[in-house]
């Protein structure tokens, strides 16, 4: 994806040769089972898909040329890069499925789910936009929940004391969980919602 002009940051209307009522995120897409599934049944929202393996890239848009989807977009690198040039409050569902668990503590840093990250989520998601995260990474999810917490830009939208364990159904699978499914593994869905608040993140000492 290109930037819009003389400014640094991406123009996305000027992505898709149509008008597109929102702009949706899927970081680490991998086979693109996902952003394919969402892309189909909303064909008015400006799908922008990102991942660095290049062989999921190329099976992504192969999919979508064969299946006529016309709305998706793709950052073929680090989502880290496409957050620093999307334009403050674009976003209005951002999807971080099943990402590398890094188990191992000297590897956390490498983790998607950063304070850092989330701050430029914050930034880029629109006042209520949605945040899904999901992991079948235990120690993961409560660092998925933990940062989410100490974010004052974030909420999480539990409603029932066990609504994380299952998807929605505007929610579909992805390849990675239905290899942790078969394999055993239980799944955590997380619905975060983009607050009014200002971003603010606490401290640690
Ligand atoms: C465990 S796979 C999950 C793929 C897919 N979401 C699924 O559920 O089947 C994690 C994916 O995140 C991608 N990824 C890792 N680091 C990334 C980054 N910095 N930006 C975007 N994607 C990244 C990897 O290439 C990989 O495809």
């Amino acid at each position: 994806m290109g930037s819009g002009g003389g400014d640094s940051r991406v123009d996305l209307d000027r992505l898709y040769p149509f008008p597109v009522r929102e702009f949706w995120l899927e970081i680490g897409f991998g086979g693109g089972e996902h952003l394919l599934a969402q892309a189909s049944a909303n064909p008015d929202v400006g799908m922008i898909g990102c991942e660095p393996f290049i062989n999921g890239v190329a099976g992504l848009l192969a999919q979508a040329d064969a299946r006529g989807i016309r709305n998706i977009r793709v950052h073929p690198d680090d989502a880290r890069d496409l957050l620093d040039v999307l334009p403050d409050g674009a976003l209005d569902r951002v999807f971080i499925l099943f990402p590398d668990p890094w188990p191992k503590t000297r590897h956390h840093r490498r983790r998607i789910v950063t304070m850092e990250t989330l701050d430029a989520l914050a930034r880029v998601m629109k006042r209520g936009a949605e945040l899904r995260l999901a992991t079948d990474h235990t120690d993961y999810g409560h660092w998925m929940l933990a940062h989410i917490q100490r974010h004052s830009a974030f909420a999480w939208m539990a409603e029932s004391a066990d609504d994380w364990t299952t998807r929605t159904g505007d929610w579909p699978p992805t390849r990675y969980e239905a290899k942790a499914l078969k394999q055993g593994e239980e799944c955590l869905y997380l619905r975060i919602r983009r607050d009014g608040r200002e971003r603010v993140v606490e401290k640690t000492t």
